[in-house]
């Protein structure tokens, strides 16, 4: 007998279609280990417990006729398992877990509309989420390691936290996503992927690494941070964005020429930009007025404007291959003023242009010019969010 009917037969008492509305209950979890300890809860419209698949199942596996599960859906290290399904299934109060399925290539919930999370990991047969009602709730979304083309299938209006990465053939993200509570992550998927979020407005942190491009038309305000690392888009708008709670970095983009941010006023931490090397110009801060943490932008520029500053509480660096004598002559007042707080780094003409700290090298073969600040980089502004109080003292 099965660990299922050893622990779900005396709290079911399944005796065929008399008990298709009821609802069932167990206290822990139901472990099933085959197609017929699946069908043998069809009965169940609720079903309030978790629901696990013992490790080591080989069959399909059709849990059909439930349409509330008040629990967890969990299946791990079934390296043999090729297909899931729930025909009835539109809600789970709990996370669908599947990890570890190597040679899974259908996940077929036609109903579900809404699930707390989704934490999907090690799945690099499966192509596609099936989904076809599409989840429009989930709190919690967590996929790494598959082989899906995109996210097609979960189109959620809300969420808590979005954690994409490693997914190698991910190449279109289009959701209604309104709004972000905690965080996104988008991360070493397909260097092809197209996101684009034409209705988020609000977010807190948000992280976007090795993306082709990105769009967030609506985005109005970030209560963290920003961080765009490693893309390969060649411009970069938030055109409504007015406010970043935290940090704002743009790093290592290696063919960004254009970043804008036409309404972004306030930036309360850091603003780091660095190691763009094919950005030139940076001229899409026409508003930005004020920087609450270090103001930190080194690469190959001939031109950094940013007319509305005037006010930076942390260390200011900018260092630049290029010639920007003009750019230092808007900011060096500033510091004479005490309008920028910490420290203050202005040169251009440099053969190393870095982040502050870094001590560059003159074209002219001057020596070591001397250091903005003795503060060691951290890895990018977002890790040095924490330490902007010490830009203060
Ligand atoms: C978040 O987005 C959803 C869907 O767009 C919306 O209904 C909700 O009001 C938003 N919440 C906040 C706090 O903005
Ligand atoms: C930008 O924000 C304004 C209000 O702040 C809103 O009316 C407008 O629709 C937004 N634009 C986009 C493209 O969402
Ligand atoms: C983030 O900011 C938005 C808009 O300013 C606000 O509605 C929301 O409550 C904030 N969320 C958090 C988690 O602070
Ligand atoms: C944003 O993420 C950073 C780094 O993980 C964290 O320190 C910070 O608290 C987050 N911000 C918010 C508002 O949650
Ligand atoms: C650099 O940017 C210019 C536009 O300013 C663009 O024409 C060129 O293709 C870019 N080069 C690379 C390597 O991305
Ligand atoms: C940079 O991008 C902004 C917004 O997309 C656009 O308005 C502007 O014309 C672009 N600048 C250049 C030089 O391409
Ligand atoms: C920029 O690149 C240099 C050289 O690879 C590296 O040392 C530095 O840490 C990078 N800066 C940032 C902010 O990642
Ligand atoms: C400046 O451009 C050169 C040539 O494209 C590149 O090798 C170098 O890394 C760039 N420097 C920075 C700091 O972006
Ligand atoms: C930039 O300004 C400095 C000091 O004002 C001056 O010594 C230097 O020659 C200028 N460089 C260029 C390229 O104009």
């Amino acid at each position: 007998m099965s660990s299922f009917m050893k622990i779900a037969l005396p709290a079911l008492a399944l005796t065929g279609s008399v008990y298709a509305q009821s609802s069932c209950s167990v206290s822990a979890t139901t472990t099933i280990q085959n197609a017929g300890d699946a069908t043998a809860l069809a009965g169940c419209k609720t079903f309030s417990g978790s629901i696990a698949i013992a490790t080591g199942t080989t069959d399909d596996i059709a849990l059909n006729g439930i349409k509330k599960l008040d629990g967890n859906l969990v299946s791990s290290d079934n390296a043999n398992m090729k297909r899931i399904s729930a025909d009835s299934l539109e809600e789970i109060d709990g996370t669908m877990t599947l990890d570890g399925l190597t040679r899974l290539y259908a996940v077929e919930f036609p109903k579900l509309k809404k699930v707390q999370g989704i934490k999907w990991n090690a799945l690099p047969n499966l192509q596609t989420i099936g989904f076809t009602a599409e989840v429009t709730e989930a709190d919690k979304v967590n996929i790494q390691n598959t082989a899906i083309r995109s996210l097609k299938g979960i189109n959620i209006e809300q969420v808590d936290t979005i954690f994409i990465a490693n997914n190698g053939y991910i190449n279109e993200v289009n959701m209604q996503l309104g709004n972000v509570s905690d965080s996104m992550t988008f991360a070493d998927n397909n260097e092809a992927l197209k996101i684009t979020l034409p209705n988020l407005i609000w977010a807190t942190n948000m992280t976007f690494r090795f993306v082709g491009s990105l769009e967030m038309p609506s985005l109005e305000s970030l209560n963290g941070s920003l961080g765009l690392y490693n893309n390969g888009f060649e411009s970069f708008s938030a055109p409504n964005l007015t406010s970043i709670g935290e940090a704002l970095a743009i790093v290592a983009n290696e063919k960004v020429s254009n970043i804008s941010f036409p309404l972004l006023t306030k930036i309360n931490d850091n603003l780091q930009i660095a190691n763009n090397t094919n950005l030139s110009m940076i001229d899409g801060f026409p508003k930005l007025k004020s920087v609450g943490g270090a103001f930190d932008i080194s690469g190959n520029m001939s031109d950094v404007e940013t007319p509305s500053l005037d006010s930076v509480k942390g260390t200011f660096n900018l260092q630049s291959t290029g010639n920007v004598n003009e750019s230092c002559a808007f900011y060096q007042p500033l510091k004479d003023k005490k309008l920028i707080e910490g420290k203050f780094f202005c040169k251009g003409k440099l053969v190393d242009p870095g982040q502050q700290g870094n001590k560059p090298t003159s074209q002219s073969g001057s020596d070591k010019t001397g250091a903005a600040t003795s503060l060691s980089a951290v890895n990018g502004a977002l890790g040095l969010a924490a330490m902007a109080a010490v830009f203060l003292l």
